[in-house]
Protein backbone atom coordinates (compact mmCIF):
# COMPACT_ATOMS: atom_id res chain seq x y z
CA UNK A 1 0.00 0.00 0.00
CA UNK A 2 1.26 3.57 -0.43
CA UNK A 3 2.15 5.32 2.39
CA UNK A 4 0.36 9.22 2.13
CA UNK A 5 2.33 11.78 1.43
CA UNK A 6 2.14 15.29 4.05
CA UNK A 7 3.86 18.41 3.49
CA UNK A 8 2.88 20.33 6.59
CA UNK A 9 4.33 20.06 9.91
CA UNK A 10 0.46 20.55 11.34
CA UNK A 11 -0.67 17.49 9.06
CA UNK A 12 2.12 15.41 10.35
CA UNK A 13 2.03 15.76 13.63
CA UNK A 14 -1.95 14.91 13.82
CA UNK A 15 -1.09 11.86 11.86
CA UNK A 16 1.82 10.78 14.80
CA UNK A 17 -0.53 12.24 17.41
CA UNK A 18 -3.20 10.28 16.21
CA UNK A 19 -0.85 6.62 16.12
CA UNK A 20 0.56 7.48 19.31
CA UNK A 21 -3.17 7.51 20.64
CA UNK A 22 -3.87 4.19 19.48
CA UNK A 23 -0.77 3.13 21.51
CA UNK A 24 1.49 2.74 18.50
CA UNK A 25 5.57 3.32 18.70
CA UNK A 26 6.78 6.14 16.54
CA UNK A 27 9.26 5.37 14.27
CA UNK A 28 11.43 7.71 12.34
CA UNK A 29 13.46 7.37 9.28
CA UNK A 30 15.02 10.82 7.97
CA UNK A 31 16.27 10.38 4.54
CA UNK A 32 16.88 13.05 1.28
CA UNK A 33 14.79 10.83 -0.98
CA UNK A 34 16.48 8.96 -3.80
CA UNK A 35 15.74 6.04 -1.41
CA UNK A 36 17.23 3.10 -2.17
CA UNK A 37 17.59 -0.42 -0.93
CA UNK A 38 19.75 0.75 2.28
CA UNK A 39 16.91 3.40 3.04
CA UNK A 40 14.28 -0.07 3.01
CA UNK A 41 16.69 -1.75 5.31
CA UNK A 42 16.16 1.23 7.51
CA UNK A 43 12.31 1.47 7.16
CA UNK A 44 12.16 -2.13 7.44
CA UNK A 45 13.77 -2.33 10.58
CA UNK A 46 11.96 0.37 12.02
CA UNK A 47 8.58 -0.84 13.82
CA UNK A 48 5.42 0.70 14.87
CA UNK A 49 3.99 4.05 13.42
CA UNK A 50 6.57 4.17 10.91
CA UNK A 51 6.96 7.92 9.84
CA UNK A 52 9.93 8.38 6.53
CA UNK A 53 10.92 11.89 5.79
CA UNK A 54 11.83 13.20 2.26
CA UNK A 55 13.62 16.67 1.89
CA UNK A 56 16.25 17.61 0.59
CA UNK A 57 18.34 19.83 3.08
CA UNK A 58 19.84 22.84 1.51
CA UNK A 59 21.64 23.57 4.53
CA UNK A 60 23.70 20.95 4.70
CA UNK A 61 25.12 21.72 1.15
CA UNK A 62 27.97 23.90 0.13
CA UNK A 63 27.72 26.54 -2.30
CA UNK A 64 29.48 24.16 -4.82
CA UNK A 65 27.60 21.07 -3.97
CA UNK A 66 25.38 19.47 -6.07
CA UNK A 67 21.90 20.27 -3.97
CA UNK A 68 20.28 22.20 -7.09
CA UNK A 69 20.81 18.69 -8.84
CA UNK A 70 20.40 15.84 -6.08
CA UNK A 71 17.96 13.31 -7.48
CA UNK A 72 14.38 14.27 -6.68
CA UNK A 73 12.40 10.79 -7.06
CA UNK A 74 9.07 11.28 -4.93
CA UNK A 75 6.96 8.43 -6.79
CA UNK A 76 9.59 5.84 -6.66
CA UNK A 77 10.53 6.59 -3.02
CA UNK A 78 6.73 6.44 -2.27
CA UNK A 79 6.36 3.02 -3.53
CA UNK A 80 9.48 1.62 -2.05
CA UNK A 81 8.33 3.01 1.11
CA UNK A 82 4.88 1.31 0.70
CA UNK A 83 7.04 -2.08 -0.04
CA UNK A 84 9.03 -1.87 2.70
CA UNK A 85 6.48 -1.31 5.20
CA UNK A 86 6.15 2.57 5.62
CA UNK A 87 3.25 4.50 7.38
CA UNK A 88 3.59 7.86 6.50
CA UNK A 89 5.60 9.96 4.44
CA UNK A 90 6.46 14.25 5.58
CA UNK A 91 7.85 15.48 2.25
CA UNK A 92 8.27 19.32 3.38
CA UNK A 93 9.34 22.38 1.40
CA UNK A 94 11.81 24.54 1.97
CA UNK A 95 9.77 27.30 3.05
CA UNK A 96 7.91 24.57 5.79
CA UNK A 97 11.37 23.59 7.27
CA UNK A 98 13.17 27.53 6.72
CA UNK A 99 10.87 30.34 7.37
CA UNK A 100 12.68 33.00 5.92
CA UNK A 101 13.42 34.24 9.33
CA UNK A 102 14.88 31.40 10.98
CA UNK A 103 18.72 32.10 12.73
CA UNK A 104 19.32 29.04 14.72
CA UNK A 105 21.64 26.43 13.58
CA UNK A 106 22.66 23.25 16.04
CA UNK A 107 26.76 23.08 15.95
CA UNK A 108 28.26 19.46 17.39
CA UNK A 109 31.79 20.67 18.30
CA UNK A 110 34.91 18.36 17.76
CA UNK A 111 33.35 15.35 15.97
CA UNK A 112 32.91 17.15 13.12
CA UNK A 113 36.52 18.26 12.76
CA UNK A 114 38.05 15.65 10.97
CA UNK A 115 36.80 13.46 8.01
CA UNK A 116 33.33 15.12 5.92
CA UNK A 117 33.26 17.66 8.41
CA UNK A 118 36.67 19.13 7.31
CA UNK A 119 36.52 18.15 3.51
CA UNK A 120 32.65 19.66 3.80
CA UNK A 121 32.76 23.10 6.28
CA UNK A 122 29.10 23.56 7.53
CA UNK A 123 28.05 20.35 6.16
CA UNK A 124 26.80 18.78 10.28
CA UNK A 125 25.37 21.95 11.37
CA UNK A 126 23.00 21.34 8.60
CA UNK A 127 22.14 18.12 9.06
CA UNK A 128 22.13 18.65 12.62
CA UNK A 129 19.84 21.55 12.56
CA UNK A 130 17.55 19.98 9.97
CA UNK A 131 17.51 16.56 12.14
CA UNK A 132 16.62 18.09 15.40
CA UNK A 133 13.87 20.44 14.11
CA UNK A 134 12.67 17.18 12.08
CA UNK A 135 13.08 15.30 15.74
CA UNK A 136 10.97 17.98 17.32
CA UNK A 137 8.16 17.87 14.31
CA UNK A 138 7.82 13.85 14.45
CA UNK A 139 8.93 13.39 18.22
CA UNK A 140 9.84 9.92 17.39
CA UNK A 141 10.30 7.29 20.28
CA UNK A 142 13.21 5.65 17.79
CA UNK A 143 15.56 7.01 14.55
CA UNK A 144 16.90 4.75 12.45
CA UNK A 145 20.03 6.07 10.89
CA UNK A 146 23.01 4.18 8.38
CA UNK A 147 26.01 3.18 9.15
CA UNK A 148 27.72 4.00 5.70
CA UNK A 149 27.50 7.75 7.13
CA UNK A 150 29.42 7.07 10.10
CA UNK A 151 30.31 10.44 11.54
CA UNK A 152 26.69 11.21 10.86
CA UNK A 153 25.30 8.95 13.20
CA UNK A 154 28.25 9.60 15.54
CA UNK A 155 27.37 13.25 15.81
CA UNK A 156 23.72 12.75 15.74
CA UNK A 157 23.81 10.54 18.76
CA UNK A 158 26.27 12.87 20.87
CA UNK A 159 23.53 15.60 19.50
CA UNK A 160 20.57 13.69 21.12
CA UNK A 161 23.12 12.68 24.99
CA UNK A 162 24.24 16.56 24.62
CA UNK A 163 20.86 17.84 24.24
CA UNK A 164 18.96 15.28 25.85
CA UNK A 165 16.18 14.65 22.83
CA UNK A 166 14.12 12.19 23.90
CA UNK A 167 14.92 10.01 21.04
CA UNK A 168 16.65 6.48 20.77
CA UNK A 169 19.00 6.11 17.94
CA UNK A 170 19.73 3.22 16.40
CA UNK A 171 22.30 2.86 13.64
CA UNK A 172 21.55 0.26 10.73
CA UNK A 173 24.38 -1.95 9.14
CA UNK A 174 25.74 -0.59 5.73
CA UNK A 175 23.81 -2.22 3.23
CA UNK A 176 25.95 -2.95 0.38
CA UNK A 177 25.78 -4.56 -3.41
CA UNK A 178 26.89 -7.87 -4.09
CA UNK A 179 30.51 -6.18 -5.29
CA UNK A 180 30.45 -4.36 -2.16
CA UNK A 181 29.75 -1.18 -2.94
CA UNK A 182 27.89 0.93 -0.35
CA UNK A 183 24.30 1.56 -1.46
CA UNK A 184 24.09 5.30 -2.49
CA UNK A 185 21.73 7.79 -3.63
CA UNK A 186 24.66 9.15 -5.44
CA UNK A 187 25.76 6.08 -7.22
CA UNK A 188 23.19 6.80 -9.53
CA UNK A 189 25.38 9.23 -11.28
CA UNK A 190 28.73 7.03 -11.62
CA UNK A 191 29.83 6.38 -15.37
CA UNK A 192 29.86 2.43 -16.55
CA UNK A 193 33.46 2.49 -15.71
CA UNK A 194 33.47 4.10 -12.64
CA UNK A 195 30.99 1.56 -10.82
CA UNK A 196 33.10 -0.88 -12.65
CA UNK A 197 35.87 0.16 -10.29
CA UNK A 198 33.79 1.56 -7.25
CA UNK A 199 33.84 -1.77 -5.47
CA UNK A 200 37.53 -1.56 -5.08
CA UNK A 201 37.06 1.45 -2.33
CA UNK A 202 35.13 -1.19 0.13
CA UNK A 203 37.97 -4.01 -0.81
CA UNK A 204 40.70 -1.74 0.39
CA UNK A 205 39.00 -0.73 3.61
CA UNK A 206 38.61 -4.36 3.93
CA UNK A 207 42.69 -4.81 3.11
CA UNK A 208 43.05 -2.05 5.69
CA UNK A 209 41.26 -4.26 8.46
CA UNK A 210 43.33 -7.47 7.13
CA UNK A 211 46.52 -4.97 8.08
CA UNK A 212 45.41 -3.85 11.43
CA UNK A 213 44.35 -7.84 12.11
CA UNK A 214 47.83 -8.74 10.81
CA UNK A 215 49.55 -6.54 14.05
CA UNK A 216 49.84 -3.12 12.09
CA UNK A 217 49.01 -0.51 14.85
CA UNK A 218 50.69 2.88 13.60
CA UNK A 219 47.21 4.91 12.49
CA UNK A 220 49.70 7.04 9.72
CA UNK A 221 51.13 3.88 8.11
CA UNK A 222 47.58 2.66 7.86
CA UNK A 223 46.13 5.67 6.71
CA UNK A 224 49.19 5.79 4.06
CA UNK A 225 48.64 2.64 2.62
CA UNK A 226 45.06 3.12 2.25
CA UNK A 227 45.35 6.34 0.12
CA UNK A 228 48.43 4.54 -2.24
CA UNK A 229 45.88 1.53 -2.55
CA UNK A 230 42.67 4.25 -3.45
CA UNK A 231 44.64 6.03 -5.35
CA UNK A 232 45.55 2.94 -8.08
CA UNK A 233 41.95 2.75 -8.51
CA UNK A 234 41.52 4.60 -12.80
CA UNK A 235 39.87 8.01 -12.08
CA UNK A 236 39.74 8.01 -8.14
CA UNK A 237 40.91 11.35 -6.52
CA UNK A 238 41.49 11.07 -3.10
CA UNK A 239 39.48 13.21 -0.76
CA UNK A 240 40.52 11.49 2.42
CA UNK A 241 41.66 8.38 3.97
CA UNK A 242 41.87 8.06 7.64
CA UNK A 243 41.81 5.89 10.55
CA UNK A 244 40.45 7.61 13.89
CA UNK A 245 38.89 6.78 17.13
CA UNK A 246 35.48 5.34 16.72
CA UNK A 247 33.71 7.24 19.00
CA UNK A 248 35.75 10.61 19.37
CA UNK A 249 36.70 10.99 15.28
CA UNK A 250 39.96 12.07 16.15
CA UNK A 251 43.03 11.30 14.73
CA UNK A 252 44.86 8.25 16.37
CA UNK A 253 48.71 7.48 16.94
CA UNK A 254 48.18 3.42 17.76
CA UNK A 255 45.01 1.48 17.45
CA UNK A 256 44.50 0.63 20.82
CA UNK A 257 41.33 1.72 21.04
CA UNK A 258 38.05 0.68 18.77
CA UNK A 259 39.22 2.35 15.72
CA UNK A 260 37.23 3.22 12.53
CA UNK A 261 38.44 3.70 8.77
CA UNK A 262 36.37 6.00 6.83
CA UNK A 263 37.32 7.17 2.99
CA UNK A 264 35.86 9.57 0.37
CA UNK A 265 36.56 9.29 -2.85
CA UNK A 266 35.84 11.20 -5.98
CA UNK A 267 35.04 9.17 -9.32
CA UNK A 268 34.96 12.06 -11.53
CA UNK A 269 32.44 14.08 -10.22
CA UNK A 270 30.85 11.46 -7.76
CA UNK A 271 31.75 11.75 -4.34
CA UNK A 272 31.61 8.35 -2.45
CA UNK A 273 32.03 7.58 1.35
CA UNK A 274 32.50 4.35 3.23
CA UNK A 275 33.90 3.18 6.38
CA UNK A 276 34.82 0.11 8.41
CA UNK A 277 35.24 -0.42 12.23
CA UNK A 278 38.81 -2.08 12.66
CA UNK A 279 38.71 -3.47 16.06
O1 LIG B 1 21.63 11.07 5.62
C1 LIG B 1 20.82 11.84 5.07
O2 LIG B 1 20.14 11.49 4.11
C2 LIG B 1 20.71 13.27 5.59
O3 LIG B 1 21.93 13.77 6.00
C3 LIG B 1 19.64 13.44 6.69
C4 LIG B 1 20.01 12.66 7.94
C5 LIG B 1 18.30 12.98 6.18
C6 LIG B 1 19.53 14.91 7.08
O4 LIG B 1 19.17 15.70 5.99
Amino acid sequence: MLPPIVTTIADVRAAVDAARAAQKPIAFVPTMGALHEGHAALVRAARGFVVVSIFVNPTQFGPKEDFAKYPRTIEADQKLCGEAGASLIFAPGVEEMYPTNSVTFVDVAKLGDHLCGAARPGHFRGVCTVVLKLFNIVRPDVAHFGAKDYQQARIIAQMVRDLNVPVEVRVEPTIREADGLALSSRNRYLSADERAVAPRIYQMLQATRVRAAAGEIDAARLESALAADLATIPGARVDYARVVDAETLQPLARLDRPAVAAVAVFLGTTRLIDNLVLA
